[in-house]
């Protein structure tokens, strides 16, 4: 499994989120204020991309239903299912984001 080199820092703004997948894995990676983090992208409640969704502090909103998600510890903090997404750790070295599959 191991870490994977997926963007450069510079790829992904402040408050943003974006879709990787990594080895068939679809996973929503998160600049928070220049911290990173690395959440599954499928809502547990009915598969919506949570990259698309809205990042507000450190929550993400679902684009479909509004759940809401803590990201960097993955915990359901509301909406229409309670059920935590798995995260992926997260780590920059060079500039460039790297994600761990385990
Ligand atoms: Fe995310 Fe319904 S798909 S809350």
């Amino acid at each position: 499994m191991g870490w994977h080199k997926v963007m450069t820092v510079g790829d992904l703004a402040s408050e943003e989120a974006r879709r990787v997948s990594i080895r068939g894995e679809d996973i929503a990676v998160f600049n928070l204020e220049g911290e990173f983090f690395a959440t599954q992208d499928r809502c547990p409640h009915a598969q919506a991309s949570l990259s698309e969704g809205i990042v507000d502090d450190d929550c993400i909103e679902c684009p479909l239903h509004q759940a809401n998600f803590h990201i960097p510890t993955g915990a359901c903090q509301g909406g229409p299912v309670d059920v935590d997404l798995r995260v992926y750790p997260c780590r920059i070295e060079n500039g460039e984001v790297f994600v761990e599959l385990r």
